[in-house]
């Protein structure tokens, strides 16, 4: 561990300060944020940060000036500080894979130094980022041709998890600033369907295939790549010299790239710093850049920059990602909160939870602490949700009248995004809905209230709202790259502070591993019936069931 690490000699809930915040918490009694507004009139706009073109109201929150220092202390004798400072310098703060955590240099400008075993990485990043722009640009003017020299109109990226989710959530958000002329298409899953449901109604004259996958070993990937290989030589009468016009490949790994067969002049590489949850902002976001852009692209990544910068600098009143790490431990540790709602009210944002899933829950989602020993206390929340009006409509109940403490984040927007114009007052509407949902999720409805509206006695229950459902909210003006950018760098480093306050290695994923490796020693059992040792009774008798549904 390197030596700026925390030291986290005393567990976690032994410190004063922990223990401080469970008595806070024990006597926090009945008050409610009906009562913590009424008591405070500046509330509303003392718990109010704005970074960058977001502006982040955190007064509908449980907590008051005490429970935040108490946090503030938590973080300070975690040495929250200290680990960000070893991340940003480079340190290998990934322990156990002895890695470097990187993803800050990805959108560091040129004149950065950040070292890695001594080398400066920055310039290796800049001179990526201008070989995708040559190469996204000759795409999108049609200066790169197919095989047999018809222009590319579709695209497709094959890639899973962070190979895919980044770049898939980023086309979606980005939609208007892309040029509407190309399509784009993302394939993940190993079930042939999606390869097939994605390629079926293209000719492969016109379509470019991106490998995407940091290690170029993911089954799942590899898989998909060589069924498209196959789809585009039979559609192009064979001649193998096809591949290089319609395969690129975004990887750490050249060798793999070449016994794959794409020529690594076609490559676009990135770095075994770079986590693959981390990494839509380096080559892996090729697809994302040939769809916006290259200026667009860098507008990203000049607002991934600008929140990294906050995150460094800040202090920790108005550290917006401290905060909110901060909040999400007073509600996973002291309130057994279980879940987070993430809940945009743009459409365009809706794949933008999906991609948080992986951020946050592969993440966070770990049980041993940096040293190897169990933790006593809850780590990662589950992450979920999708765009908020659907959920009004859907599982906003639950939130608002069920069991359980469900904080959440509303992220939304003043302007609709100049295409739209301003259809009916659409957008009036949708943010009517923003604003009205976090409202009655704090304040709810009292049994007085109900009565008042002449609400017959027996209804009178069912028609209470509990409230003091806390929520986040983020605002800004309008979606734009650089806003995408500053959302997603608030939510990293959200993660990264509160791996390290509960003392997880926030950027391995050994989690995913035992799974990868049955399902290999599973195949054969499917494919040819092989004894397969060590398959337990349940799982032996379904691959029975399912050869005999099989016809084998
Ligand atoms: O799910 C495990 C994982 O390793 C993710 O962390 C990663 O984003 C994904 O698989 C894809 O990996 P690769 O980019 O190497 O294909």
């Amino acid at each position: 561990m390197p030596e700026s690490a925390a030291d986290h000699s005393v567990r976690l809930d032994r410190l004063p300060q922990w223990e401080a915040l469970a008595k806070h918490r024990e006597q926090w009694g009945e008050v409610g944020l009906r009562e913590l507004f009424a008591d405070d009139p500046g509330r509303a706009e003392r718990y109010t940060l704005t970074v960058g073109d977001l502006h982040i109201d955190y007064s509908k929150h449980l907590v008051t000036d005490e429970t935040l220092a108490l946090l503030r202390e938590l973080a300070e004798v975690r040495r929250v500080a200290e680990l960000r400072e070893a991340m940003f310098r480079g340190e290998k703060i990934n322990v156990t894979e002895d890695r470097a955590v990187l993803h800050t240099a990805l959108r560091a400008p040129l004149d950065t130094v950040v070292e890695v075993d001594g080398e400066n990485v920055v310039p290796k990043v800049h001179a990526v980022l201008n070989k995708m722009s040559v190469f996204a640009d000759r795409v999108r003017s049609g200066a790169w041709t197919g095989h047999t020299g018809k222009r590319i109109r579709t695209v497709v990226n094959i890639g899973i998890g962070g190979s895919d989710l980044g770049p898939a959530m980023a086309y979606e958000v980005l939609r208007p600033y892309t040029a509407r002329e190309l399509t784009f298409r993302f394939v993940s899953n190993v079930d042939g369907a999606d390869l097939h449901e994605a390629v079926r109604d293209l000719d492969p004259a016109e379509t470019l295939f991106i490998i995407a996958s940091k290690t170029f070993t993911t089954i799942e990937t590899i898989t998909n790549a060589t069924s498209a290989r196959t789809w585009l030589l039979d559609g192009l009468g064979g001649d193998t010299a096809a591949v290089a016009k319609h395969f690129v490949a975004l990887s750490t790994n050249a060798e793999k790239v070449a016994d794959f067969g794409i020529d690594t002049a076609n490559m676009f590489e990135f770095w075994d710093w770079v986590g693959g949850r981390y990494s839509y902002d380096s080559a892996i976001g090729l697809s994302l850049m040939l769809a916006i852009g290259p200026d667009h692209f860098r507008e990203m990544l000049a607002g991934f920059h600008l929140v990294d910068e906050h995150f460094r600098t800040a202090p920790p009143e108005q550290n917006a990602p401290l905060l909110l790490g901060l909040l999400g431990v007073w509600y996973g540790n002291f309130h057994d909160a279980q879940s987070h709602a993430v809940l945009p009210y743009s459409h365009y944002l809706s794949r933008f939870t999906a991609y948080l899933q992986q951020l946050d829950m592969e993440s966070n989602g770990k049980s041993v602490d940096r040293g190897g020993e169990r933790v006593r206390w809850q780590t990662g929340p589950v992450v979920w949700g999708t765009p908020g009006t659907n959920g009004q409509h859907a599982y906003y109940q639950l939130i608002h009248q069920g069991t359980k403490l469900i904080p959440a984040d509303f992220i939304g927007f003043a302007n609709p995004l100049a295409e739209l114009g301003e259809f009916a007052g659409q957008h009036d509407l949708l943010m009517a809905n923003f604003f009205a949902q976090t409202q009655a999720l704090a304040f709810g409805k009292t049994p007085e209230e109900v009565r008042a509206e002449g609400v017959p006695e027996e209804l009178v229950a069912h028609k209470t709202f509990r409230g003091n459902h806390p929520t986040t909210t983020v605002l800004a003006k309008e979606l734009t790259p650089s806003v995408l950018g500053q959302l997603v760098a608030l939510y990293e480093h959200k993660v990264f502070t509160q791996g390290a306050i509960w003392n997880i290695d926030s950027f391995d994923q050994w989690g995913v591993e035992l799974g990868k490796v049955l399902a290999k020693r599973v195949e054969p059992a499917l494919t040819e019936g092989a004894e397969v040792p060590g398959l337990d009774a349940s799982t032996r008798a379904l691959v029975k069931r399912y050869r005999a549904l099989r016809g084998r």
